[in-house]
């Protein structure tokens, strides 16, 4: 009872709200931004630990697969995003990774490279799916900065994997969409970033 009487006031009390904000897109729909098309995507991406692994400048491109290279191929298409769904033209993602036996290449880069988005804030890499170490699930890791401002450090995950929920580091919010194709994986992933 006592819900329902509050959910009635709050009604109450958004009701002028709606009705002045249904006035003002009456009045001036042309000032107003357009709808973003992507409702899901409205949150910035969390950052996560970059871990002992990272070694700056990597090389540019936008695949990491070397002749011989043993593992699953995954061709991972992703956008970069600001918090208004636009997409970021010349973002830089610099990845990071495991080998498909769990080992880092700390000497060389080895499974290491950075790219930039394109005209429409689109990026392509091509990697192998990481191998587990002891106490993390899988993940490649990454930082991304849209241009002129901070760079988000974090990691992509794998779904399906029996170790995410006992890695003490998973966020779900940065589980890939992953699917399989012949004796390839197909990933997505949309950052949101604040620019
Ligand atoms: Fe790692």
């Amino acid at each position: 009872m006592e819900t329902t009487r509050r959910r009635f006031f709050a009604l109450l009390t958004a009701l002028p709200l709606l009705s002045f904000f249904s006035a003002v897109s009456r009045r001036s729909p042309k000032t107003l931004p357009p709808t973003p098309p992507c409702d899901d995507h409205d949150q910035p991406t969390p950052s996560l630990t970059e871990g002992p692994f990272f070694t700056p400048h990597s090389p540019e491109r936008s695949t990491l697969l070397d002749r011989d290279m043993a593992g699953t191929v995954v061709v991972l298409n992703g956008r970069v995003l600001n918090t208004n769904c636009q997409p970021i033209a010349g973002a830089l993602l610099d990845w990071w990774q495991a080998d498909d036996a769990g080992e880092y290449d700390n000497r060389g880069f080895r499974l290491r490279g950075h790219q930039y988005t394109d005209k429409r804030g689109n990026f392509q890499l091509e990697t192998v799916v990481p191998g587990l170490y002891p106490g993390r699930t899988r993940h490649l890791h990454v930082k991304v900065q849209a241009p002129g401002q901070r760079v988000l450090t974090t990691q992509l995950f794998f779904p399906g994997e029996l170790r995410n929920e006992r890695d003490r580091i998973f966020n779900p919010a940065l589980l890939m969409d992953v699917r399989r194709k012949g004796d390839k994986e197909l990933a997505t992933y949309t950052f949101v970033v604040n620019a």
